[in-house]
C-alpha cells in the first residue's frame, strides 16, 4: 500500500476524522471493549464499525436458522467398537463442513465449565490488574489484548483476548494470572489428550496410519486464546470475530451458551448452536494444505450480540516451527499435482498477521 492510501483511509480530510489517533488512543487505555462498556457508551467509537456491505444482511439471519446442521460426532467407543463409524463422520464432515461437534469426547463438562468462569473473571477485573498483561508483543508467552490486529485491519472486532502460547513448549503455571491458574492447567491437560486422540482419528480419516500426523508434527504446539465478548451496544454494526479461517492445523474450541458464533456452507451462514457438553473442532488453513484441499479450512464468525458477555476459548494446533511442510504425497497424483507450495509456520502466522482479519483468506497466497 502506498503512503497515500494509508492517509486517505486513516484520516478523513472532509470530517476530520483520524482512525490512527482513535485507535491508539483506545490501545493506550489497555481495558478492551470491556473498557468501553464500563464508561458507559452507548454509541460504537467509529474504528468498531465495520462496512455496511460487509455487516450480516436479512438473508444471512433466515439461512443461519435455516435447515443445515454441524454435523455431531459422539466420540463413546472411539478405542472400541465406534472406531470406524467416528472416522467415517470425521472425514465427511472435514471433508464438506470443515467443523464438527464433538461429545462424550473426554474433557470432563466441569472442567470446560470452570474455565469458561474463570476467562468472564479474568476479564471482569479491575483494569488496574489486568493493565500489567496487556501486550503485542508475540514473544510475550502470557498476555491480554484487544484485537490482535487492531492497527491493521480497517474496522476492529467486539472483543478482548487473553492468549497463552505453548508453542515452544509448557509453561509454568506461575507465569499465569492467579486467577485462572489453576482452571488453565487442569483443562490444558484434558485437551492435550483429546488432541492425541484427534491426531490419531484425523490421521486414519485421511487414509493414513494412525500415527502418521504425529510423526509430521502437525499439531505440535498449542496457542490458546480466550475470548470474551461484552454486551454490545450497537451489534448490528460490528462483529465478535470477522469472517476469517484458523491459521492452525486443527481448532479446538469451547464456548459458552450465548451463541453467534457461524460457520460458512454452501454459501449460507449456519449458526453453530451451543450444546452443552460439546466441543467444536475445525479444520485449519495448515491442514487443507498439506492434505492437498481433502480437508476444507472453513470461514467462520462470530457476531455481536445484546446479550452478553460471551466466553469461549480456542486452541490453536499448530505445526512444528521447524520444519517446512507441503501438500503430502499420498494426495498428489499426476493430475492432481500439488496446490500449495512448501512453507513453513513461521512464514504462514508471518503472512497471516501481516494481513489482519480483513475477510480474506490467506490460503491462496501460498497456492501454485
Ligand atoms: C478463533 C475463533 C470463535 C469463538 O479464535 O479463531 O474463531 O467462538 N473463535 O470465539
Ligand atoms: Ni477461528
Amino acid at each position: 500500500m502506498s503512503s497515500m492510501e494509508v492517509m486517505v483511509f486513516d484520516e478523513d480530510v472532509s470530517t476530520g476524522y483520524d482512525r490512527a489517533k482513535e485507535v491508539k488512543e483506545f490501545d493506550e487505555t489497555k481495558a478492551g471493549v470491556k473498557g468501553l462498556v464500563d464508561s458507559g457508551i452507548v454509541k460504537l467509537p467509529r474504528f468498531l464499525i465495520h462496512p455496511q456491505e460487509a455487516l450480516p444482511s436479512c438473508t444471512d439471519a433466515a439461512a443461519a436458522t435455516s435447515c443445515f446442521q454441524v454435523p455431531v460426532i459422539d466420540f463413546t467407543g472411539y478405542e472400541t467398537s465406534r472406531r470406524s463409524e467416528i472416522i467415517s463422520e470425521i472425514r465427511a464432515a472435514s471433508e464438506t463442513w470443515g467443523f464438527f461437534q464433538m461429545v462424550n469426547h473426554g474433557v470432563p463438562v466441569g472442567v470446560m465449565d470452570e474455565m469458561l468462569r474463570v476467562i468472564r473473571e479474568f476479564h471482569e477485573q479491575p483494569r488496574e490488574v489486568k493493565e500489567k498483561w496487556y501486550s503485542r508483543d508475540h514473544k510475550v508467552r502470557v498476555r491480554y489484548f484487544c484485537n490482535g490486529d487492531l492497527f491493521v485491519a480497517k474496522a476492529a472486532n467486539w472483543r478482548d483476548t487473553l492468549a497463552f502460547d505453548f508453542q515452544d513448549g509448557p509453561l509454568n503455571p506461575d507465569a499465569y494470572p492467579l486467577i485462572c491458574r489453576e482452571v488453565v492447567s487442569q483443562y490444558m491437560e484434558h485437551i492435550l489428550k483429546l488432541k492425541e486422540i484427534l491426531s490419531e482419528l484425523l490421521s486414519e480419516a485421511l487414509g493414513l496410519r494412525r500415527d502418521y500426523l504425529r510423526s509430521i508434527e502437525c499439531m505440535r504446539g498449542e496457542t490458546v486464546v480466550c475470548h470474551y465478548y461484552p454486551a454490545c451496544p450497537e451489534p448490528d454494526l460490528t462483529f465478535g470475530t470477522t469472517k476469517h479461517s484458523d491459521p492452525s492445523s486443527l481448532t479446538i474450541l469451547l464456548q459458552d451458551t450465548i451463541g453467534g458464533l457461524q460457520v460458512l456452507h454452501q454459501n449460507q451462514w449456519v449458526d453453530i448452536k451451543p450444546m452443552q457438553g460439546a466441543l467444536v473442532a475445525n479444520i485449519g488453513d495448515f491442514m487443507q494444505l498439506i492434505t492437498n484441499d481433502k480437508f476444507k479450512s472453513v470461514e467462520h464468525r462470530v457476531l455481536a450480540g445484546r446479550v452478553g458477555p460471551r466466553a469461549s476459548a480456542a486452541c490453536l494446533l499448530y505445526p512444528s516451527q521447524c520444519r517446512k511442510y507441503r501438500p503430502i504425497d499420498e494426495f498428489t497424483t499426476n493430475e492432481n499435482p500439488p496446490k500449495y507450495r512448501e512453507t513453513h509456520m513461521r512464514e504462514y502466522l508471518a503472512y497471516f498477521r501481516s494481513k489482519g482479519l480483513d475477510g480474506y483468506k490467506a490460503l491462496p497466497y501460498f497456492r501454485l
